[in-house]
């Protein structure tokens, strides 16, 4: 199993899927002093097996309510989130937004477009603080970083061809725009050291991915083997983490 040495961790989106494999791996392969904090839009349903990782980790995962797309519910989030962080900040942002609506009209794609956003601005100080904490020069997935879910359906130049098979507009352009500010960010944040960047994680069986695919487990052994690895050589850079079959 994969892992990684950052101290303070948030995913957002971590009942099901990727996030759940990623809260999972990390979980039962954690460092001293990691903690996890897991963002679910509905903790309590039973059988939740967030949940039920966060009872047999209590040390490692916390489960945060989260409804990305209720705006009152992502300042509350973020405020708790702050309160306990502690002085040190958060050393990874993994933003595992994914919205495939299919409908064109124009309330789908501005929620895809807020759930890509991540709130970036919501968490800003806390990877500041963490980047200024580390005392270390340069920047590191395990000092101060953002992370990106992308998908293929968000690239340009791919998408005409493939969108027979994929006719998500609005998960698409959000995934492209996600692109955009992921490179945009990585601009702004050069100064504070923060790392920001893509993961593309392959095609995976998943609720949204399907059958015809890679498991969730070998994408996040992927995905956190590159998370693990990175520096500022890969800031704004979009990395494939697992096998992309179309
Ligand atoms: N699977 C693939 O093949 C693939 C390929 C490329 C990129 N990706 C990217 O990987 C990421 C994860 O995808 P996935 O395959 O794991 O998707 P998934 O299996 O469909 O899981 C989606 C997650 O999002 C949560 N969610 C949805 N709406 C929410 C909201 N309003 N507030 C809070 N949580 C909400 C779901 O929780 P609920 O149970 O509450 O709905 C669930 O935990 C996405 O960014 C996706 O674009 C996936």
């Amino acid at each position: 199993m994969a892992a990684t040495k950052a101290g303070k961790i948030l995913i957002t989106e971590a009942k099901r899927g990727l996030g759940l494999e990623m809260i999972k791996q990390l979980s039962e392969n954690s460092c001293p002093n990691q903690h996890i904090f897991a963002a679910c839009r509905d903790p309590d349903v039973p059988n939740s097996e967030s949940k039920e990782l966060a009872r047999k980790h209590p040390s490692v995962i916390t489960i945060i309510r989260l409804d990305a797309d209720d705006p009152s519910s992502v300042k509350d989030f973020a405020k708790k989130v702050g309160s306990l962080l502690g002085n040190n900040g958060l050393n990874q942002l993994v933003n595992n937004a994914d919205r495939k609506r299919k409908l064109i009209e124009i309330e789908s794609i501005v929620k895809s477009f807020k759930a890509t956003n991540c709130n970036l601005p919501e968490y800003l100080p806390y990877l500041q603080m963490a980047a200024k904490a580390s005392g270390t020069p340069g920047m590191s997935s395990n000092k101060a970083a953002v992370m990106k879910i992308f998908s293929v359906v968000g690239s340009i130049s791919t998408m005409p061809s493939i969108y027979e098979q994929f006719p998500t507009l609005p998960y698409g352009a959000s995934k492209a725009g996600c692109n955009m500010l992921t490179v945009l960010a990585a601009e702004e944040f050069k100064a504070d050291e923060i790392l920001c960047m893509t993961l593309h994680p392959g095609w995976v069986k998943t609720e949204l991915g399907g059958v015809k695919s890679n498991t969730a487990l070998e994408s996040m052994e992927g995905m956190l083997r590159v998370i693990d690895s990175l520096t500022e050589k890969q800031h704004a850079v979009l990395q494939t983490t697992c096998k992309l079959i179309l």
